[in-house]
């Protein structure tokens, strides 16, 4: 198996254009500080790639990763589709970024293609552009190949029933499956090699227990280092679990859960907040400690 990191930032990036605070000024005088938002490239076969999530940098995260680069025919893309594990923003701006395609294949639960198609209303406003189609992504045990003759199979956990803030409200027609945040599973079977990535993990499910004990690699939500970070910094009134992200320190934090696993486990989706955004914070050292890793962009990992 084989997955490039596209980007490792939450919403917003690192820098965000609004913000001049100490980790966005930091990476503004230095490019190797930047990060993009939080996106994954894998490897379905000799010549298809899928994108986890489609992040407002994914034009440029497109030309930063050599193996996505259209050719050796004129419009011919390796990308083959777009995997969701949510319909956050951040997620899914990138789709109309994406119009010149074809078509473009979507995978996603119900919940998530109904957030796209009922209140972003991407099907309309595409429609004149490009073809979106649509594939369910399977819940539970239940995995498929990753597109035609992938030996990449996918399967989604549910993490949590958090909303996009556009979609907080109820109505008939979104989905209300609760599959609005989902961990997904990669598993080749040809090598039997797994990998789960999660880059917003709002609660610690028994069938996350179970795919991260079996795990050969696990990027997990990296946003926030501490419960209290979001309202500490003043950019939320609520804790970071309040806001669908567990933190990673604490007694409740993912860290002390992952430091026991056999598998190589690393963070993404930093939230600009996030003291791990500097290379050289001592929450970096104290990781490291744990055997944790944080991603990088561009990092490919081979499984
Ligand atoms: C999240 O990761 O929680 C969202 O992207 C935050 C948001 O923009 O509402
Ligand atoms: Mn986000
Ligand atoms: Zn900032």
């Amino acid at each position: 198996m084989l997955l490039k990191v596209l980007g490792t930032a939450a919403g917003g990036g690192v820098p965000q254009w609004n913000c001049a605070c100490r980790e966005c000024s930091g990476a503004r005088g230095d490019p190797r500080r930047r990060r993009r938002h939080a996106s994954l490239a894998v490897k379905a076969t000799e010549d298809r790639w899928y994108v986890v999530n489609a992040t407002p940098d994914i034009a440029d995260q497109i030309e930063g990763c050599p193996e996505l680069h259209p050719g050796p025919e004129q419009r011919r893309t390796p990308l083959a589709g777009v995997v969701l594990t949510d319909a956050e923003l951040d997620h899914t701006l990138g789709i109309a970024r994406l119009r010149e395609a074809e078509r473009l294949e979507l995978v996603a639960t119900d919940a998530v293609r109904d957030a796209v198609l009922e209140r972003q209303h991407l099907g309309e406003l595409l429609a004149p552009y490009t073809e979106l189609t649509w594939r369910e992504l399977p819940v539970g045990g239940h995995a498929e190949p990753l597109g035609t003759l992938s030996t990449i199979r996918v399967s989604a956990i549910p993490v949590s029933g958090k909303r996009p803030r556009y979609a907080a409200t109820d109505t008939a027609d979104a989905g209300d499956s609760g599959h609005w945040v989902t961990a997904l599973r990669l598993t080749d079977r040809s090598t039997g090699r797994t990998a789960v990535y999660a880059p917003a993990l709002g609660a610690w499910p028994e069938a996350l227990e179970e795919a991260v004990a079996e795990a050969d690699c696990v990027i997990l939500d990296g946003t926030f280092w501490d419960d209290d970070e979001p309202r500490r910094s003043g950019f939320s009134a609520r804790t970071a679990t309040a806001m669908g992200h567990l933190p990673i320190d604490g007694p409740h934090g993912t860290a002390r859960r992952l430091a026991s696993l056999p598998a190589r486990c690393l963070y993404t989706h930093l939230n600009n907040t996030n003291p791990l955004v500097d290379p050289a914070a001592p929450q970096q050292k104290a990781l490291a400690r744990l055997g944790i890793e944080v991603a990088a962009d561009g990092m490919e990992i081979v499984l």
